[in-house]
């Protein structure tokens, strides 16, 4: 089954080209034996804030809401966060490691003559060093912060922003995503989507299907000509 009429790939970033839990070593390092269990609480409140903050209306940029959901999970665990440590974990953050597949399938996508661009919840100061530590900005088109309208995927205004930027036809973009919330949004929203489906998990019953799941992003040629 092919998706034909595609021109523009759009990426989710954290957990879709980068490993969020790639920050347990520096938190296992810091807090020793809890760095697994403080990175995958960390990441759900992080998700949970931004989830929060949208239906509430009261935006805040993803850099602090990461900050805030690292003190609470280390209040809630009984670990000390100390100024250091959390300025050293936050930090972690900005040159979280990339998938191995990553690298390879941009190159592969950008020489076919995809635009290529990514859509985040994360914050400008967070993405560009993040997106710079890998040369990935060598290949994408463009880096897009939801920030620029204070609006959190999965709301629809986030994806309306993203093709008012890339200037393109909802037919004509396929998006990318890990996090199931996002592939509902962006389907909802009227894009194409593929669902990359690392963790070989279940998709969320909320009355909507991706147009494709893939295990990784070498698989994508399964679905579109790369
Ligand atoms: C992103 C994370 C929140 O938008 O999935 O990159």
């Amino acid at each position: 089954m092919g998706l034909v009429g595609i021109r523009v790939i759009v990426f989710d970033v954290y957990g879709t080209l980068f490993d969020v839990h790639s920050v347990f070593q520096k938190c296992d390092e810091l807090f020793p034996g809890h760095g697994r269990e403080i990175s995958s609480r960390w990441r759900e409140k992080q998700l949970e804030y931004s989830f929060i903050r949208q239906m509430i209306g009261s935006y805040r940029p993803f850099d602090e809401m990461t900050r805030d959901s690292l003190r609470y999970t280390c209040e809630q665990l009984g670990v000390n966060l100390s100024a250091e440590k959390e300025r050293e974990l936050l930090l972690a953050y900005l040159s979280l490691s990339p998938y191995e597949e990553v690298a390879q399938v941009l190159e592969q996508l950008a020489r076919n003559s995809y635009k290529l661009a990514v859509l985040s919840n994360g914050s400008p100061s967070m993405l560009y060093p993040l997106i710079e530590h890998t040369g990935y900005n060598r290949l994408l088109d463009d880096v897009i912060s939801v920030d620029d309208v204070k609006q959190y995927k999965p709301s629809p205004q986030a994806y309306t922003y993203g093709l008012d930027r890339l200037r393109c036809r909802r037919e004509e973009v396929l998006f990318l995503s890990s996090n199931t919330w996002d592939i509902t949004g962006a389907s909802t929203s009227g894009f194409r989507t593929v669902w990359v489906n690392r963790k070989h998990g279940v998709f969320d019953h909320l009355g909507v299907q991706p147009d494709a799941s893939i295990s990784d992003l070498r698989e994508l040629s399964g679905v579109i000509k790369t």
